[in-house]
């Protein structure tokens, strides 16, 4: 379904029961970034004189405040809101950070950085360069010749040339230079779906500062595809009919409540941030425990991606886009007001992110926020045949971006019983080579005449500073365990568990293992439960294959989160991006290795973990012309926080506490939970007992 929202204003809308929230200004030290603070940031820059024509803003990043300062920081103190600039010379390809101070109008750091070198990435693409590079490659004498061998001479307006990241090769020609590439596909008309059109073999190699074309690969005369991929109800339907409405409603409004960037829900409380690098970041996580908020998590997100590319053409070997360090996953988020994906009562948050020059952008509606009802929670049927039923709901935070041919959903969900669930979602469209139809490819297969899909991994890296009732927390290693039969398994039935801490960072770089219900385990390390034991979270991987690429290859290095499915690191401010800030163009060796060379303690520390995970991508007929969502994530659950099954109280009604709350003197609003005793106002199903205290006989 599809709304088209009026234009919003920059306050708080209602429309059609949604509801948005555009921040004017930052009220506490973790608000995103407003639109007015990304200005500021830019003329303080150009009044100190360090933004001419020909300087690009590829990346701003608000920087959170140290720790101890934020602990300190009470409602009404100043704020010291601080943004790390990069600024890029496309002239001289000459790019420097600087760090500014909005609220105090000052520059606190400008640094040039070393892009001319190998060790040092190349900052981030501009949505400028994506045009430029096309169009330095459709004037290029050799792409245009090659254009002309093919045939294909014709299609050279309609053509569509797409700006791909390098890698890293260490080639002389390409070594600290600001490199993109460009496989050129076909489109039969204006708004034809490009990806369907192929030129295998075709590849452009361009430098963005000198703006030429450096190089071309033209190897092969596969003819391209015709079939069309176009995906639109036009051309797909009619739309089919069988399908009845389902209305979610919630006469009552949402359960959740909205303060700026704070969202209360039920137990959990967290603040919502957004930054062009992670898109959805999640601050301050607590749980409600009684009269107090216990912390789980001080910081939540995804910062890096890798989709590396497992075929050996001279079309693709060279592929592994990071799309968040290369292509920025917050700056391409999708603006919900065009396309609106929840269903419910919802609410939106919108986010602010620098142009191509360095001014505030608004994405209207780039984070959606609504409840969904979610099955049982948890169920019993008595000897007597009494059923006592409550049923799940989560609270989901999303968004949703789009990084050329593929769209990914990065959403989290809240639950009643502590739990926190993390969910990639991998759609749109999968790259495809051209092939001979009926040919064989052992790195992609044919999933549509002549069009060959290249075998991939979508491996996504969450960075999860932990805080299991604090900060100081020990990590561990937790595995079911058969014993052999023998004294300690005498009878051969006797399992165990094992538990082995993880002391340091060279450690805590583990393997998921799934045959030994492998989890990894935040304990605090000064709180106890109910039965004496430290208060803890388990991170429960999914386990799937990790990086495919061989230790020989240039991406296993700028990759190497994603050899592992965990590295736990202790905390430092600077460590945000398990890649480095800048992947683009660099060599390996960046981020966590470097990081955790030092083997640092995680004994009783401030713990990051950094958890790996997401799909290797063998496509499928099914996959075209639009693949299905494929779903990936992880699971971070209450082990041994709690003192019981929190959820205990939940209402028995089903439809929760909306026709029982209270005025109710029917005496039976409580029956379908095992409850008849109430009547008018001492009826609340909402607790343990409806209100009264006595269990239906
Ligand atoms: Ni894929």
């Amino acid at each position: 379904m599809t709304h088209v929202h009026d234009s919003h204003t920059p306050d708080v809308t209602h429309t059609h029961g949604k509801r948005v929230t555009t921040p004017a200004e930052a009220r506490h030290p973790l608000d995103p970034l407003t639109g007015e603070e990304i200005a500021a940031a830019r003329r303080i820059l150009a009044d100190a004189g360090h933004v001419t024509e020909h300087t690009r803003v590829p990346r701003m990043l608000p920087v959170d405040p140290p720790k101890d300062v934020l602990a300190a920081w009470r409602e009404g103190d100043a704020l010291d809101r601080r943004i790390r600039v990069t600024l890029l010379d496309r002239d001289t390809g000459v790019s420097s950070e600087a760090i500014v101070s909005v609220s105090r109008g000052e520059i606190d750091a400008l640094t040039v950085l070393d892009t001319g070198s190998a060790p040092y990435g190349q900052p981030q693409y501009l949505f400028e360069e994506y045009d430029a590079a096309a169009q330095l490659v459709k004037a290029s004498p050799e792409w245009q010749a090659a254009m002309h061998r093919r045939g294909l001479e014709e299609h050279m307006e309609l053509a569509f040339c797409s700006p791909l990241a390098p890698g890293f090769f260490d080639r002389e020609d390409e070594v600290g230079k600001r490199i993109i590439r460009s496989h050129t596909y076909l489109r039969f008309s204006e708004s034809d779906s490009p990806w369907a059109h192929p030129i295998e073999g075709l590849v452009a190699h361009v430098d963005l500062t000198a703006r030429r074309v450096f190089k071309l690969d033209d190897e092969g005369d596969i003819p391209v595809p015709q079939q069309h991929g176009n995906y639109t109800l036009d051309v797909q339907g009619p739309a089919r009919s069988s399908l009845k409405p389902i209305e979610i409603t919630q006469p009552e409004g949402p359960s959740f409540s909205v303060d700026g960037s704070l969202v209360q829900w039920e137990n959990w409380k967290f603040r919502v941030g957004f930054n062009q690098q992670e898109g959805l970041v999640l601050n301050q996580v607590t749980w409600r425990d009684g009269d107090e908020d216990r912390s789980v998590a001080t910081r939540a997100s995804v910062p890096e991606m890798v989709v590396p590319y497992g075929d050996t053409s001279v079309s693709r070997h060279w592929i592994s886009y990071f799309d968040a360090g290369e292509y920025l996953l917050g700056k391409n988020a999708n603006s919900l007001a065009l396309g609106c994906d929840c269903l419910g009562v919802i609410h939106y948050f919108d986010a602010f992110v620098p142009d191509d020059h360095g001014n505030p952008v608004v994405i209207p509606q780039a984070v959606c926020m609504h409840e969904e009802d979610y099955g049982i929670l948890w169920k019993h049927t008595d000897l007597a045949g009494n059923a006592e039923t409550r049923r799940s709901r989560r609270l989901v935070v999303s968004y949703f971006t789009t990084i050329g041919n593929y769209d990914y959903g990065f959403f989290w969900y809240f639950y009643l019983d502590g739990s926190i669930q993390m969910e990639a979602k991998a759609t749109g469209i999968v790259v495809a080579g051209a092939g001979i139809p009926g040919s064989e490819d052992p790195h992609g297969p044919e999933i549509a005449p002549g069009i060959f899909t290249p075998v991939h991994q979508h491996i996504f890296c969450a960075r999860l500073d932990v805080a299991i009732d604090g900060e100081d927390n020990t990590l561990h290693e937790i595995e079911a365990a058969g014993i052999p039969t023998g004294p300690e398994n005498p009878y051969g039935n006797a399992f165990t568990w094992t538990n082995t801490q993880l002391t340091s960072e060279l450690e805590a770089q583990r393997i998921a293992n799934g045959l030994a219900s492998r989890v990894w385990e935040v304990r605090s390390a000064h709180r106890t439960n109910y039965v004496g034991k430290p208060t803890a979270y388990w991170l429960i991987p999914e386990g799937k294959m990790l990086l495919a690429a061989q230790p020989e290859s240039t991406v296993h290095g700028r990759a190497a989160f994603a050899t592992k499915h965990l590295w736990g690191t202790q905390y430092d401010a600077e460590e945000l991006y398990p890649a480095g800030f800048a992947p683009n163009s660099r060599q390996p060796g960046d981020g966590l290795p470097a990081w955790t060379a030092a083997d640092r303690s995680l004994d009783g520390e401030d713990i990051v973990l950094w958890h790996s995970f997401g799909p290797t991508h063998i496509p499928r007929t099914e996959d075209w012309p639009i693949m299905p969502v494929d779903y990936s994530g992880f699971w971070f659950k209450p082990h041994g926080f709690l003192d019981q099954n929190p959820a205990m109280n939940l209402p028995a009604d089903a439809r929760a506490s909306a026709s029982c709350a209270s005025g109710d003197s029917t005496g039976n609003c409580c029956t379908a939970g095992g409850c008849g005793c109430c009547a008018g106002d001492a009826c609340r199903c909402g607790s343990a007992n409806c209100g009264c205290g006595t269990p239906r006989g």
